[in-house]
């Protein structure tokens, strides 16, 4: 029999949105406790657990502290842990030579975690903000951040972190040309397991606003990023920025800021087929958990909204604030 045209519509897709059974089946991503990497931040001290007012939720704490966060998020099914330092004024300077000290917060950290947690991952940041007395991530002459200089020092940080034991080494300051240095130092150096996770495509982006209060790098930073930083504006040169660390030998690669930035995600993901990694950053976190206080929206929701978009843009993997409170949801 020949059906009256448009008695029905062609595609009922409610069908499949019917039931939690029929959800299921039709469901195309899945967010799990591996996709999740756990960004903290370090401080000196004993038993020292410090609010960040800007990130509600997330505080700086001790070597011994970080330690048992750890195990906490460990047990949660959190694998990886990201370690920021927030450095004593007193240490920075203008040479930056705490970067690479063997007993720095982020080596002592990544010794008592391994010591601790042999099986969870540890991931240090390699760049010289936190160090720099100008709060900026390279050597800056004249107001311009150096780039073949800097790079020397990212190399003594990184080898002094793969030293340490850590697992992935993160190189977060866009320097030109460091991903293949570190790559070939460490090569060199008895380290050529450790990953390297290059924050490729990192944006000169407004949303890093309270990390840099975490870390204590807002009052000493002058001027902004955009020398090293991408333009907002622009997806074709992050795409040349993945192409280039992976030629130098990254593992992995990151776009940074995360929610606003999906479209880079996808495109890094259809590009290059490599493990794509987003950082969803403090400003994001600060914002959902500010409307969430407010009761403006429901946090836990669109905490794992959040985390659930980047699966769907193409990401393996997360670096994220709300680690632990999503493993805690979605279970190990
Ligand atoms: C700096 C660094 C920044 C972040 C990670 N590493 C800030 C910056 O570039 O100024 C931001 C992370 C966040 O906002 O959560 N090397």
């Amino acid at each position: 029999m020949v059906y009256p045209a448009a008695s029905f519509p062609a595609a009922r897709l409610r069908r499949t949105r019917r039931t939690p059974a029929l959800r299921g089946l039709a469901r195309e991503n899945s967010l799990s406790v591996d996709d999740l990497i756990w960004p903290v931040f370090v401080r000196d001290g004993v038993g020292v657990e410090e609010p960040v007012p800007s990130m509600p939720g997330v505080y700086r704490r001790s070597v011994d502290k970080i330690v048992e966060a750890a195990k906490e998020a460990y047990d949660l099914g959190v694998q990886t842990i990201c370690l920021f330092p927030y450095t004593d004024p007193a240490k920075k300077t203008a040479d930056c030579a705490e970067a690479w000290n063997p007993d720095n917060l982020s080596n002592t950290a990544t010794r008592a975690l391994k010591a601790a947690l042999p099986d969870m991952a540890v991931m240090t940041d390699v760049a010289l903000d936190p160090y720099n007395i100008t709060g900026q991530d390279g050597f800056d002459v004249d107001g311009y951040v150096v780039n073949d200089e800097t790079v020397e020092a990212l190399v003594k940080q990184a080898v002094s972190q793969a030293e340490a034991g850590a697992d992935i080494i993160g190189p977060s300051d866009m320097m030109d040309g460091r991903i293949g240095d570190i790559r070939e130092a460490l090569e060199h150096g008895g380290h050529k397991n450790v990953c390297l996770m290059s924050y490729s495509a990192k944006y000169a982006s407004a949303f890093y606003g309270p990390f840099r209060d975490a870390v204590g790098a807002a009052g000493a930073l002058k001027g902004d990023k955009k020398t090293y930083q991408m333009d907002p504006l622009n997806t074709d040169e992050a795409l040349r920025c993945i192409a280039r660390d992976l030629d130098e030998g990254a593992d992995m690669v990151m776009v940074k800021p995360g929610m606003p930035y999906l479209d880079v995600c996808r495109r890094a993901h259809e590009t290059f087929g490599v493990p794509v990694m987003a950082y969803q950053v403090s400003g994001e976190y600060a914002m959902l958990q500010a409307a969430a206080q407010n009761g403006w929206l429901d946090g836990e929701r669109v905490m794992l909204e959040s985390l659930m978009c980047f699966k769907r843009a193409g990401c393996s993997g997360v670096l994220t604030y709300f680690a632990p409170a999503a493993a805690k949801i979605i279970g190990a």
